[in-house]
């Protein structure tokens, strides 16, 4: 294996949780050839909400958006692949499920900012996959293994 293993944080928002999205969100994933090291089903308290969202905390939707993801399940997963972040977001979409293309997540399932169903780590802010997976993770909770299918999605692996 080589350069196939770089691992980003994915969390399945309470939108999207409520609206039956899970299995679909996963699916995406896993037919574009990424592997699952992780996946938790939980509710976000107030801490960790502040600690996840603290780029945020000057802006004026911070209360609301912290308000939000704590309102119900959320599932979190990491997911590790070749330039898994950039990969991942660029699945994902913008921020706006409005101006999201046709065929991202938030474009095909979002219409409103504040309920884009899916969070991701930001491939721009270096490090910031790392730092979500330590604070959603501990290391034994993530799983090494060898995926069979990689020998097909990559031709070097
Ligand atoms: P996320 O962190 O949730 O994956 O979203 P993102 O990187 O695409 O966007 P970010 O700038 O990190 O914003 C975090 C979340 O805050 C809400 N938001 N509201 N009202 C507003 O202007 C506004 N801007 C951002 C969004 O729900 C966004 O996902
Ligand atoms: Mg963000």
């Amino acid at each position: 294996m080589s350069g196939h293993d770089e691992r980003t944080f994915v969390m399945v928002k309470p939108d999207g949780v409520q609206r039956g999205l899970i299995g679909e969100i996963v699916s995406r994933f896993e037919a574009r050839g990424l592997k699952l090291v992780g996946g938790k089903f939980m509710q976000i308290d107030e801490n960790l909400a502040h600690d996840h969202y603290g780029e945020h905390e000057d802006k004026p939707f911070f209360d609301g958006l912290v308000e939000f993801i704590t309102s119900g399940p959320v599932f979190a997963m990491v997911w590790e692949g070749a330039d898994a972040t950039r990969q991942v977001r660029a699945m994902v979409g913008e921020t706006d499920p409005a101006e999201s293309a046709p065929g991202t997540i938030r474009g095909d399932f979002g219409l409103d900012l504040g309920h884009n169903v899916i969070h991701a780590s930001d491939h721009e802010d270096e490090g910031a996959n790392e730092r979500e997976i330590d604070l959603f993770f501990d290391e034994d909770e993530l799983v090494d293994y060898g995926l069979d299918a990689a020998a097909w999605v990559y031709e070097d692996e």
